[in-house]
């Protein structure tokens, strides 16, 4: 059964509640957040996402994970696990995401995130594999996939199919890591 939250030493996350779609829209509109996807969403696109992490929870049993800093209550963005369809050498494949306003980057919230998240995956849900990517530019987001125990093989670098060629975000860096 999907648990209805998972929490770490500051982190509660949780089920989405309506009370979120707000900051999430905000952070999604912010386009230093959104640096390195295509472009910021709108209130809909942010909404649509939200509406699939739930209905992916239903259906699946994982999903994206509203988080909360537990001492504020104050809603800090997302991590989670989201079947990855795109196609690419690697799919189908369960992947690992965050996604943080920039007020809470810079104290290790999505790397303890990220950690439960992992173990959830191939505790509860037996998953073998685990991977993860992002454009080569988002050193940010490898960094974290780093301090989580994923590896980068070279070989395993990809052109995002959805993006035209010569797109600067084009180049895709993978992750791994096992159960
Ligand atoms: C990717 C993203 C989640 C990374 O956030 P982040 O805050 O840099 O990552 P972490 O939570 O792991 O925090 C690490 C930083 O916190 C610092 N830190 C402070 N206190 C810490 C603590 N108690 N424990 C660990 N790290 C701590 C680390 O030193 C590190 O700082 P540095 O980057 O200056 O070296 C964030 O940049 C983001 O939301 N980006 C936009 C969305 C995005 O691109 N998502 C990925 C798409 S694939």
């Amino acid at each position: 059964m999907t648990p209805r939250e998972l929490r770490t030493d500051r982190l509660r996350l949780h089920r989405w509640t309506d009370a979120d779609r707000a900051a999430f829209a905000a952070l999604n509109a912010d386009p230093v957040v959104m640096e390195h996807f295509p472009s910021t969403l709108t209130l809909e696109q942010s909404n649509a996402v939200v509406d699939r992490a739930e209905a992916a929870f239903e259906k699946q049993g994982l999903g994206l994970w509203a988080v909360e800093v537990t001492e504020s209550s104050l809603f800090a963005g997302y991590i989670g696990l989201w079947q990855a369809t795109l196609e690419a050498h690697f799919t189908p494949a369960i992947e690992i995401g965050w996604r943080f306003a920039k007020e809470f980057w810079g104290n290790g919230y999505a790397t303890e995130g990220a950690r439960v998240v992992l173990a959830d995956g191939f505790e509860r849900l037996g998953v073998d594999e685990i991977v993860s990517f992002t454009a080569t530019v988002n050193e940010r987001s490898w960094r974290v996939m780093e301090r989580i125990g994923m590896t980068h093989d070279p070989a395993d670098d990809f052109d995002h199919p959805t993006l035209e060629p010569g797109h600067r975000l084009e180049r895709h860096v993978l992750y791994r890591i096992s159960r």
